[in-house]
């Protein structure tokens, strides 16, 4: 037995940024009223995180690429009939975190052009798509957050079944990076020239996405004040 490193440390801070943030999103949407700032807060926040993932998808080290785990069917069928060996995210698994973070972006998006009737609070581009399109999407923001917390219930199971009935200790190298192999090579590549090109196109899509560029119409005119 060896230890190697799975999973580099920014696809690490990645992770548990992003069970923070989205935790954080969700009782802070749930609480609604003034928390919707935060709540806006940590989507731009949220923005960033799932940019830099894709990004690292083909920037970052061997077990992050995408390259390594999205798999055809073939590999699903293989997995299924327990003829998969390798490390990093299974071929079953990888179509979990592709489907988290779909929904995710989902969620973001549909947030971005949300309205709250309570407080007038709305996404930033809410006054950009119009009405129509906003009330749409804030009734798909309401949806896409149940089935969210569904795929998270299950993929929460699945780790849990994994370190039970398969005593196979999945969290372990999401915290530390290393994992205990008969076989298989340690992570290679995503170095701090990919990690720097990385962050920064992720602070620039959250940057985007706060639309604090956006030109807000000038003020109407201040009412004249009487002379009396
Ligand atoms: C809001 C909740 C959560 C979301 C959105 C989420 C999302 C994700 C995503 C996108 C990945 C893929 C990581 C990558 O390749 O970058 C992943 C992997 C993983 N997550 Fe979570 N996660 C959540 C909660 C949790 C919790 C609470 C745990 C701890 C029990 C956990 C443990 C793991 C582990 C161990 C992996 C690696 C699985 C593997 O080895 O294939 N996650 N998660
Ligand atoms: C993954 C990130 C996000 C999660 C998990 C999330 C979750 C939620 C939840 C649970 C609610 C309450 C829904 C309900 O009352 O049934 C909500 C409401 C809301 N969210 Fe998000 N949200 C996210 C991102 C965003 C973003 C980026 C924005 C915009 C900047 C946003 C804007 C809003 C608004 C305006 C509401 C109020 C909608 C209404 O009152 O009908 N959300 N969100």
């Amino acid at each position: 037995m060896k230890k190697v490193l799975v999973w580099d440390l920014p696809t690490r801070l990645f992770h548990w940024l992003l069970v923070v943030a989205v935790g954080g999103a969700w009782l802070s949407g749930e609480t609604g009223g003034n928390w919707l700032v935060w709540h806006a807060r940590l989507g731009f926040l949220i923005v960033g995180l799932i940019v830099f993932r894709l990004v690292w998808g083909f920037a970052g080290s061997t077990y992050a690429r995408f390259a390594t785990f999205v798999r055809g069917p073939a590999s699903i069928k293989a997995y299924l009939a327990g003829q998969w060996q390798g490390l990093g995210h299974n071929p079953l698994g990888a179509l979990s975190v592709l489907a988290l973070l779909a929904l995710v972006a989902l969620q973001l998006g549909s947030g971005l052009v949300a309205f709250n009737d309570d407080t007038g609070f709305t996404g930033p581009f809410y006054d950009l798509v119009g009405k129509v399109i906003g009330d749409t999407a804030t009734r798909l923001h309401h949806k896409i957050i149940d089935v969210l917390l569904i795929l998270v219930g299950l993929h929460v199971a699945a780790i849990a079944f994994y370190t039970r009935f398969k005593k196979d200790n999945l969290v372990i190298p999401m915290i530390t990076g290393r994992k205990e192999v008969r076989q298989g090579e340690s992570a290679r590549g995503g170095g701090l020239v990919a990690l720097i090109v990385a962050l920064l196109i992720a602070a620039a899509a959250a940057y985007g996405a706060s639309g604090v560029w956006i030109e807000k119409p000038p003020a109407p005119p201040a009412a004249e004040t009487p002379s009396w």
